[in-house]
């Protein structure tokens, strides 16, 4: 078995998977001390990681009805993420490895993301174009092999999850705005305005920054009164401008595949209307059920398992990292 954890941002996950995939346990314990600031605050996220983390961990093994003495391999997040976050899973995860003198196995946050597609019960294998959009990345990447991917496209400045949260919060809704933003849209008429979409960014890349700075008009436009009125409609052609910014950039990046099948990863996975447009592609969809999209640890306990693991006392020296790493 396979003990993972991931503290990546402000969620503090663990999880026990085995070699073939199946999730025995996947705990995540989501630190609710950033809504009122309106985004992570990254020195209080690594302290609520140290607190929580033994408890995490203990939680996992025990609702695996495993010990320690099970686990084979001890997987950890590396990079990239808040990096003061990241060092305290690294270092909790050298400590259980070490004192068990068990293999540690170090696992790219953004790898996790394209390997929960590999987990039992419902393993999608490659080759297939991932699309990954979180609050703190958004890229499309083809997938040959369960070791890696190729990007094809990134964003160029914030991220899809980013532009929901940053559109909320103009829309005077919650952190993280992603779901409220969703949820109000349900209402609203996403013909009602016309936001940009990014598409003068030619190719694969997304940009998102010119869709905030336009809500951001739109609303002082409008003033208070009236943006309170028409939140539903803002809500809902806001969030179709993001959605099909997204799904252009999958479309084309699908054009030019011999066998095109699509994954879809990260939180902004379980947005309504993308995987609506996503399944009205015609092709083969896969997204990961919504607590294998957002961050966890069974998603690195499964990227794990076509990593090499270090031996003991090697990974002593591991080091995290905070941006991607090129691939
Ligand atoms: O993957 P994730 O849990 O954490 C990061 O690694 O960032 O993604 C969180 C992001 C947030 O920006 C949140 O607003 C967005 O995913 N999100 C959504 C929805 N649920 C979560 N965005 C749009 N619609 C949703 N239903
Ligand atoms: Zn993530």
């Amino acid at each position: 078995m396979i003990l993972a954890i991931e503290t990546s941002c402000d969620d503090t996950c663990a999880a026990v998977v085995t070699r073939d995939g199946e999730i025995r346990s996947n705990v995540v314990s989501s630190q609710g001390v950033h809504a009122r600031f309106g985004g992570v605050v990254p020195e209080w996220a690594s302290r609520h990681h140290l607190e929580l983390a033994n408890d995490v961990v203990d939680d996992a093994l025990a609702t695996a009805g495993a010990t320690l003495a099970d686990v084979e391999t001890v997987a950890v997040t590396q990079g990239p993420g808040l990096v003061g976050a990241l060092l305290i899973g690294v270092a909790t995860a050298k400590g259980i490895a070490g004192a068990r003198r068990l293999p540690l196995a170090a696992v790219d946050h953004l790898q996790g993301h394209v390997a929960a597609n590999f987990l039992a019960p419902d393993p999608f294998g490659p080759p297939f174009v991932c699309l990954l959009a979180s609050g703190g990345h958004t890229l499309l990447a083809r997938v040959q092999d369960h070791e890696g991917y190729t990007t094809l496209g990134q964003t160029l400045d914030d991220a899809a999850g980013e532009a929901f949260d940053k559109g909320a919060r103009l829309l005077g809704l919650g952190y993280p705005g992603g779901p409220a933003l969703s949820k109000l849209a349900l209402s609203g008429d996403r013909e009602a305005f016309a936001f940009p979409t990014g598409a003068r960014v030619a190719g694969l890349d997304f940009s998102f920054a010119g869709l905030k700075t336009a809500l951001l008009y739109k609303v002082r436009e409008l003033g208070e009164e009236e943006t309170a009125r028409r939140a539903a409609d803002l809500a809902a052609s806001y969030e179709h401008a993001i959605v099909e910014a997204l799904i252009a950039r999958v479309t084309r990046a699908l054009e030019t595949e011999r066998e095109p099948r699509l994954a879809i990863g990260g939180g902004v996975a379980a947005n309504r209307l993308l995987r609506e447009r996503a399944a009205a592609l015609g092709v083969p969809v896969h997204i990961p059920p919504p607590e294998l999209c957002t961050d966890n640890a069974a998603m690195i306990a499964s990227a794990a398992r076509w990593v090499q693991p270090a031996a003991f006392p090697h990974y002593l020296a591991l080091d995290a990292y905070a941006t991607r790493r090129a691939a």
